[in-house]
């Protein structure tokens, strides 16, 4: 159960019923002050203002249509009209009893549940991937596991770069390396760096006319069809391929390569797309250009411009815009989706905004279908400039996975230096990059944020070898006692308020899982788990687990700590982060 949202229900139609206009909110917000109780509603401030009474008059009145007394303590007013909360300790033992034997750790499988499709990741193929992607295919990932273990149905689509006229250029510099070398061995080895072959087929573009336009000629033929060229396509797109998989084997993501859907799938459908606009009677041709212009659009550009969606060029070339709109349509039609998610950085957002508007006026979607774009900003070095090399190079994914790996050999390393190194080695690579996750996770993704080793391997602070220590620690209260985790069955009683406290914040998990899926930020998650951590901690210190005073009391406790690791472990799972059980 959702407690946020059912103390939000009650206190809404209190509030109704107390006079408050239609839609006052309750507004609860989760307090980690004890004097404001457990959570705060301050919804009485508004609508009070709107009815022109005095807020805790209203405050009052809303308290007399309000029982709540199966959840919480008695309600308090406080301040100038907020309503405290307080959750009653039989509520939460009672509440936690349930959640001990599910599964889902109470985070109950919606009626409906919703065909969601997560398009992330989706590196342009022409290039290495780099850590551009990186956000991407973390962030989307992490949105992945929540929607599934709330039990949606989530379908992955990686939508590659795989088509343009980049590839025209890669092609006729692979053709030129094979007819050197006719058995591809410096084209396979070169092809082992794509950022170098990238790198040289265009320096070679630059400086060579006819190499430029052998390049603009693979272009057409590769539009057109042409065996040889398709086949040096297909050639190039499943070696880049390869390079995803291993980065995604690496990061342990969930993206497969049956997930890959790219831009080339939609091909044949784009003249459709022209045609099925021109249809709807939206299309305008614009300096030769086909082109759709949305009202919120006009007068926005340069000198009050009307900006155009533009669908065909004037040499008669699709877009990606127009990808997107085919795209829209196979993931309605063909795939069932009620929802799309679309994880790409923020500079991509009026690019989206768009779509969606045309997608709707074109009828490409349903008025049910909830297009979403899940924008992100920029990773940035020490310097507060965007990630790069010192030398200012792109950096490449693979390398920064090797860097954060060795680091964490490092650490583990300084400090168990008599664990056997393939061990160490092992512990490195989950810390490593469950660091590197956990910092992109944890930041509010609509902002850069600073890319930072120490921070990010740094035992104190909100970050994942902390969250995984702190696993591993409550582990170990089991390990101590010699005792089987099963062994730890009896009834939760709560009389400290470290307990209480403790309770409250495992009660929690299911609010917090369900703002991720609904608001699609997972740092929503780093922030509980961490809350819920400091919680343990506090807990731990106050009230003896082992050397309880009672049996029942340190039973209570055991379970308690039971409950505390698997919510770590889940809500860590769900970040695609793993747990060590020994640190
Ligand atoms: N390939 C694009 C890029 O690297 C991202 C694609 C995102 N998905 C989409 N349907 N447009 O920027």
């Amino acid at each position: 159960m959702n407690l946020k949202g059912e103390l939000e229900t009650r206190i809404s139609e209190a509030l109704a019923e107390a006079g408050a206009p239609p839609g006052s909110g309750a507004l609860i917000a989760r307090s980690n002050k004890p004097q404001f109780g457990h959570y705060q509603a301050n919804g009485c401030m508004a609508a009070a203002k709107a009815l022109k009474i005095n807020p805790r008059e209203l405050a009052r009145k809303v308290l007399d249509n309000l029982d709540l007394s199966d959840i919480a303590e008695p309600l308090e007013i406080a301040g100038p009209g907020f309503i405290n909360i307080r959750i009653s300790r039989q509520w939460l033992a009672q509440r936690l009893t349930e959640v001990e034997s599910d599964p889902k750790l109470g985070i109950a499988t919606p009626e409906t549940p919703q065909t969601v499709v997560v398009d992330y990741s989706a590196p342009n193929l022409a290039k290495e991937m780099h850590v551009g992607h990186l956000r991407s295919t973390i962030i989307g990932d992490a949105l992945v596991r929540v929607l599934d273990f709330i039990g949606h149905k989530v379908i992955r689509q990686n939508h590659v770069g795989d088509w343009g006229t980049q590839f025209g250029m890669l092609i006729a510099y692979m053709k030129d390396l094979l007819q050197d070398d006719p058995e591809g061995f410096q084209a396979e080895a070169e092809l082992g760096d794509l950022e170098e072959f990238y790198r040289k087929a265009k320096q070679r573009f630059d400086a060579d006319e006819a190499f430029a336009d052998t390049a603009r000629e693979e272009v057409v033929r590769l539009q057109s069809g042409d065996p040889a060229t398709l086949d040096a396509w297909r050639g190039f797109r499943e070696i880049s391929l390869r390079h995803c998989s291993d980065v995604y084997r690496r990061l342990g993501v969930l993206l497969e390569d049956g997930d890959v859907y790219g831009e080339s799938e939609f091909n044949d459908d784009l003249s459709n797309v022209v045609e099925d606009l021109r249809a709807a009677g939206i299309l305008e041709e614009s300096r030769g250009a086909q082109c759709v212009f949305l009202d919120e659009f006009r007068g926005k550009g340069e000198d009050d411009a009307d900006v155009p969606l533009i669908v065909q060029k004037s040499d008669g070339g699709y877009l990606y815009a127009t990808t997107d709109l085919a795209g829209i349509r196979y993931r309605q039609d063909q795939l069932r989706a009620d929802r799309i998610l679309y994880v790409t950085d923020s500079r991509q957002g009026m690019h989206f905004t768009q779509v969606f508007g045309v997608a709707r006026l074109a009828g490409f979607a349903r008025g049910e279908l909830m297009l979403e774009h899940v924008p992100f900003g920029m990773m940035l070095g020490k310097d507060h400039r965007p990630f790069k090399t010192r030398t200012g190079g792109t950096i490449k994914l693979t390398d920064l996975l090797t860097e954060a790996e060795q680091r964490a050999f490092d650490l583990v390393s300084g400090k168990t230096p008599d664990v056997d190194e393939a061990r160490r080695r092992e512990i490195a690579a989950i810390v490593g990059i469950g660091a590197v996750k956990y910092a992109d996770l944890s930041q509010n993704r609509g902002s850069d944020y600073v890319f930072s080793w120490d921070k990010m391997l740094s035992l104190d602070g909100n970050t994942a070898p902390y969250m995984q220590y702190a696993y591993a620690r409550v582990k170990s209260i089991f390990r101590k006692a010699d005792m089987d985790e099963s062994q730890a069955v009896g009834e939760i009683v709560l009389t400290e308020a470290a307990e209480t406290n403790l309770a409250v914040k495992l009660a929690q998990l299911p609010e917090t899982i369900q703002a991720v899926a609904v608001e699609c930020l997972p740092n929503l998650l780093c922030s509980y788990l961490f809350e819920l951590a400091g919680a343990f901690m506090t807990f731990y210190e106050a009230c003896p687990v082992l050397k309880a005073d009672a049996p029942a009391a340190r039973t209570s406790r055991l379970m308690l700590c039971l409950l505390t690791a698997r919510t770590i472990k889940t809500g860590l799972g769900m970040l695609g982060i793993d747990t060590l059980e020994q640190m």
